[in-house]
């Protein structure tokens, strides 16, 4: 069942030309696919053709002009093997499919009027038969016949060549002058609304530029239209890549199992990532769109013009493209609050998926599903090798890599290594070393030891290294991990770094590398005992072990030139809080207190970096950093230090709440977001600290003229655990927006995720409300996927209930989109580090699940692997 790396060959055809005419129907679709098939120079003459395809009804197949009969052809459970074919034979093949019936949202569907396709990573095999395999770029041309009437817009990759409408019938032809495997491939069709602009290259190229929407939707494309604009520009002044085609569309789809998907010039997004006007939409959500909107444009050279040779190669574009990403939004915004954000990311759900069951390489070895592979190891893990290179060479080295990269390889279809190659061969290094990053799962522990030595003036700094053991993988080989660092004063200025061996340093990036099991680094003319700060920036993705004094972390969190250190100096003193509060002997200390009164009340500081150093970790995180995991006393002493900051600084918050107060109108710029979020965060506290802050949420909520200032109103009254109000509030949010799926959506998750409402019996509520749909993955997310990551307290109830009803969902979903089945089950799969009790019942309903008959791939990979 299981797919391996080791097993990969090139297919025995290539596919140059593939000519596709879709004839849609009310009932089913017919696919006529005339592909010209050029025999692999590797390949014996005489080779049989062997095509993937997956609930289609084959009505016919012509090999050069000749019907096939029996026997010049089988058909397999999930193929199709055509004989008799010479070294360039043209095979026509007809299929029949019922895009309506198709609730795995793979391959053609419908989702509410409009046809969309999904073809990555394998759903192109649900329209026709193919060589679905990303190594296989052909020229597409796409044909669409549909009613007129019904479908004014007809779109596809690349140009329009072709628009008519004959006989009540709209036919249009696209073509893509650009090769490209299957699964970038997309079809839409509908009857949607455009939103138009215009972008002209660096060398002059006028690109038109599509946003298409259901009609109630055009009020909400400006946001997105001016994030692509924005991206565009980024990558030519960043990396020198232009577009390279007359148009580009995206379109938004409100059925949709993940984000958005990169097809060449024809985006589709899932509309919750793409629409935004400022009643409906919070600051977030508009950051969420900006960074996606990127992503997906970054992808047309990091995944189209460039793309993987096989799946074991995902993490090349995607890892590749969240780094280009990240590296937008932290030019658009504050680049340390976005480094807190992505780090957040890692250590909470990135490493809980590494020390898990389904742990995984940045380059897997093998696989069941490869849906299951779309992972924060691929992406966000990926993402963090990519930017340890970015440390190590420098921007201007990795600059060239790059360049090279796209240089070399464009046009092709290619492996990880040789991105790595291509770093290699512009910048005369090694990274033999480095490699192991994309071969061993696990996150590596770093310890750390330092003495200092007054009469010598010397620091001498241990770091050791280690990786646990993964499913299928031990005795971990040492990684070369960047250390970037400073050595800080009394005064709290970096001092000067003088340190042996000088080889092990790079001055320009303040990297000290590690690359041995153990190393000793000594640092030369220390004249005082320095406070240290390692790891600035997040400069790897490892766990730290290494005590500080709770004098220590005050201190780094006052004043470390690094934004990113000081905040982590902040967490490392609240995760000590909790612990503490979890043994019943937490207080909070005046000296601690008065400084976050400063913070505060600090003008000169980004507000949205304020109010990232007063939020507390979350329960994932505290989690993350526990041994054995007892959810509901992590929760109970999370809310006790949450308490004590409330009670303390009344005063204080509300001071900064009022001073954040603006009469601007709102616009979802930098630096209004930054104030916003502060002066939200500033509201969540007062109202736990006394009911002038309640008072003022629900006139916050009241009065806004914003989503993110209504939902931060409606959010922490029903987090106050003012019951009556809070009702009162959802009530009236639910009546002014019922007519919003997406704002419906977020309504939804606000209770379903939260502690005070997300009791089970609650949520079996909302999966009732007419406003939830079993076949909308975003209302799926909304309500179990809240419910299940974040309203932690009731999820790990202790009779179970919450475990069986997520297990429930996740075998009622298994038969109808076993994607998000899969998703769903990931709480589940954590059982083995909870307290005995829970993990018993986690682990019941996992073998309950298993023992379901007709289990998708999906499902059954996530399962089977959890309980071995
Ligand atoms: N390539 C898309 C993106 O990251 C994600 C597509 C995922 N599709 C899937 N079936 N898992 O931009
Ligand atoms: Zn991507």
């Amino acid at each position: 069942k299981a797919i391996y790396l080791k097993d990969y060959q090139q297919p025995d055809y290539w596919i140059e030309r593939t000519e596709l005419t879709f004839e849609l129907q009310d009932e089913y679709t017919l696919v006529t696919a005339q592909l010209d098939c050029v025999r692999n120079e590797q390949a014996q003459p005489g080779a049989a053709l062997l095509l993937a395809g997956q609930d289609l009804e084959l009505l016919s197949l012509v090999l050069d002009g000749q019907p096939l009969t029996a026997g010049q052809y089988e058909t397999g459970e999930e193929s199709l093997t055509v004989h008799g074919l010479q070294e360039r034979s043209q095979l026509e093949i007809q299929t029949r499919i019922y895009p309506a019936k198709n609730t795995a949202l793979e391959g053609l569907y419908r989702s509410g009027g409009m046809y969309c396709t999904q073809c990555e990573a394998e759903g192109f095999r649900r329209i026709t038969y193919y060589l679905d395999r990303p190594d296989v770029m052909s020229v597409f041309t796409t044909h669409i016949i549909a009613d007129a009437a019904q479908f004014p817009v007809l779109l596809s990759n690349g140009n329009l060549v072709a628009d008519c409408v004959d006989d009540g019938l709209h036919k249009v032809t696209w073509h893509d002058p650009h090769k490209k495997p299957a699964y970038l491939f997309a079809l839409v069709a509908g009857d949607l609304r455009v939103k138009e602009d215009r972008f002209t290259t660096m060398n002059g190229r006028d690109v038109a530029l599509k946003i298409f929407v259901e009609p109630q939707n055009i009020d909400k494309t400006d946001y997105a239209l001016d994030a692509l604009k924005r991206s565009m520009r980024w990558d030519e002044e960043t990396y020198g890549r232009e577009y390279d085609l007359d148009i580009f569309m995206i379109v938004a789809v409100d059925d949709f199992n993940m984000g958005a998907m990169e097809n060449k010039g024809l985006n589709i997004f899932n509309s919750s990532c793409v629409l935004a006007n400022p009643a409906t939409a919070t600051d977030a959500a508009y950051q969420r769109i900006e960074a996606i909107v990127a992503h997906e444009y970054f992808h047309n050279w990091s995944g189209n013009r460039v793309t993987c040779r096989d799946w074991f190669q995902l993490s090349l574009k995607e890892g590749f493209t969240v780094f280009r990403d990240a590296c937008f939004s932290a030019d658009m915004n504050s680049a340390t609050v976005k480094r807190i954000e992505d780090a957040n990311i890692m250590r909470t759900v990135q490493f809980a998926e590494d020390g898990g069951p389904m742990a995984h390489p940045v380059q897997p070895d093998s696989f069941i599903e490869i849906s299951n592979f779309y992972t924060v190891t691929i992406y966000e893990k990926g993402s963090e090798v990519v930017g340890m290179l970015h440390k190590i060479l420098g921007k201007d080295g990795f600059r060239k890599g790059s360049d090279l990269y796209f240089e070399r390889h464009d046009g092709q279809a290619v492996t990880i290594y040789d991105f790595v190659q291509a770093m290699e061969d512009a910048n005369h290094v090694d990274l033999t070393l480095f490699k192991r990053w994309y071969k061993q799962a696990g996150t590596p522990v770093v310890t750390v030891n330092s003495e200092y030595d007054a009469d010598a003036q010397q620091l001498r700094l241990t770091l050791s290294q280690r990786c646990p053991d993964t499913p299928g993988q031990s005795n971990k080989l040492a990684q070369w991990i960047p250390v970037q660092l400073g050595l800080i004063g009394a005064d709290g200025q970096d001092l000067a770094i003088d340190v042996e061996p000088a080889a092990a340093w790079t001055e320009s990036s303040q990297v000290l590398h590690l690359t041995e099991a153990e190393q000793t680094f000594v640092f030369n003319g220390i004249s005082e005992q320095p406070r240290l700060s390692l790891f600035r920036d997040f400069s790897a993705p490892v766990k730290v072990e290494f005590e500080q004094s709770a004098d220590d972390l005050l201190f780094l969190l006052q004043h470390d030139s690094d934004g990113f250190n000081r905040w982590d100096a902040g967490q490392r003193l609240m995760l000590s809080w909790i612990s503490a509060a979890q043994q019943g002997r937490f207080e909070l200390l005046p000296q601690v207190r008065d400084v976050f009164a400063r913070l505060l009340a600090d003008e000169s500081l980004d507000p949205a970096m304020v109010s990232c150093l007063l939020t507390l970790p979350s329960e994932a995180y505290i989690a993350e950093f526990s041994a054995q995991v007892d959810p509901l006393a992590i929760h109970a002493a999370r809310k006790q230090v949450q308490q004590a900051i409330a009670a303390s600084l009344v005063k204080e918050f509300s001071a900064c709440y009022q001073r954040l107060q603006s009469t601007a109108a709102y616009a979802p710029v930098p630096a209004q977001m930054s104030a916003r979020s502060l002066k939200n965060l500033a509201l969540a506290y007062w109202v736990k600290g006394s009911a002038d802050g309640l008072a003022q949420a629900v006139s916050q909520y009241r009065s806004a003229d914003n989503m993110t200032d209504q939902m931060a109103a409606l959010v922490a009254v029903v987090n106050s655990g003012a019951s009556a109000q809070a009702e009162q509030l959802l009530g009236d949010f639910y009546q002014q927006w019922s007519q919003d799926a997406l704002v419906v959506n977020q309504w939804l998750s606000v209770q379903a995720g939260s502690a005070e409402l997300g009791r089970v019996e609650f949520i079996q509520q909302l999966l009732a409300h007419p406003a939830f749909d079993w076949r909308n993955p975003n209302k799926v997310r909304s309500v179990l996927g809240a419910f299940a990551n974040q309203a932690l307290c009731h999820f790990h109830r202790e009779d179970g209930a919450g475990y069986r009803l997520l297990a429930d969902a996740v075998l009622r979903l298994n038969d109808s989109n076993p994607q998000i089945a899969a998703r769903l089950l990931t709480p589940l799969t954590k059982w083995r580090r909870l307290v005995p009790e829970l993990s018993e019942l986690m682990k019941a309903e996992l073998q309950r699940i298993m023992q379901h008959d007709a289990l998708s791939k999906d499902v059954y990979e996530v399962v089977s692997k959890s309980l071995i």
